[in-house]
């Protein structure tokens, strides 16, 4: 079986990114980061991709004259290094509807709270955890899907709960949630890479290692 080629979209530090070169190196991951992308020129995971002598490319909308000229230039990249599977971790931005078209049920999405609770636009980094303590509710935890055109939206793959503590600040409870997304994200990306997941509509299926199909809950 050939690796999977991943292309990583990162925003930030890149700590998902690390996670999942981590699992690669560890052999728990059959996959390999191919390019890494971000619309920061400063961000975190660019300077882990040059560490690992993984091309970083800082790629922007307003590098480009049209957002459809970002859009055609964005999948000319993803073409060449011909790309099987978008990780996005940490990417702030939306994806032109084109690439999303494109990679139709290849692009998936980690986000810090159980959807389709806490999510949509203005929902990422910390405002995630504000809100869930804020709203008083005993469980969070990470959702790992795959995009759409609307932001925290498309099928859901795998949901892994973590308990909303009475003495936890944003931070806490971030720290907490981060850690269950760096083992849960390789977790979900080696299935693809088995081959493993089946989308029908709304809702993503996991096949067993043998032939039978469950459906994802607490993996
Ligand atoms: C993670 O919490 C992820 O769920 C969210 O953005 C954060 C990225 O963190 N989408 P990092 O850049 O991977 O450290």
């Amino acid at each position: 079986m050939t690796p999977l080629n991943l292309a990583v979209l990162a925003s930030g530090g890149g700590t998902n990114l690390q996670a999942v070169l981590d699992a690669i190196a560890s052999g728990r991951l059959r996959a390999r980061v191919r390019v890494v992308i971000s619309n920061k020129p400063d961000a975190g995971a660019l300077d882990r991709a040059r560490r690992h002598d993984i091309p970083a490319l800082h790629l922007a909308r307003d590098q480009f004259p049209t957002a459809d000229a970002f859009a055609d230039h964005l999948l000319a990249v993803l073409s060449d290094y011909q790309i099987d599977l978008i990780i996005l971790a940490g990417y702030l931005k939306k994806l032109h509807p084109r690439v999303v078209q494109a990679y139709r049920h290849r692009v998936l999405n980690i986000h810090p709270a159980l959807l389709p609770s806490f999510g949509g636009k203005g929902m990422y980094g910390i405002h995630v955890h504000e809100a869930v303590i804020a709203a008083g509710v005993k469980v969070s935890g990470v959702t790992v899907h795959l995009s759409d055109e609307e932001y925290d939206h498309g099928p859901i793959v795998a949901q892994r709960p973590v308990p909303v503590l009475d003495d936890d600040t944003p931070e806490s409870l971030a720290g907490r949630v981060l850690e269950v997304e760096h083992q849960l994200y390789p977790e979900i990306i080696q299935l693809f890479a088995e081959g493993r997941v089946r989308v029908d509509g709304r809702r993503a299926y996991i096949k067993d290692e043998g032939s039978g199909v469950r459906s994802q809950g607490s993996a």
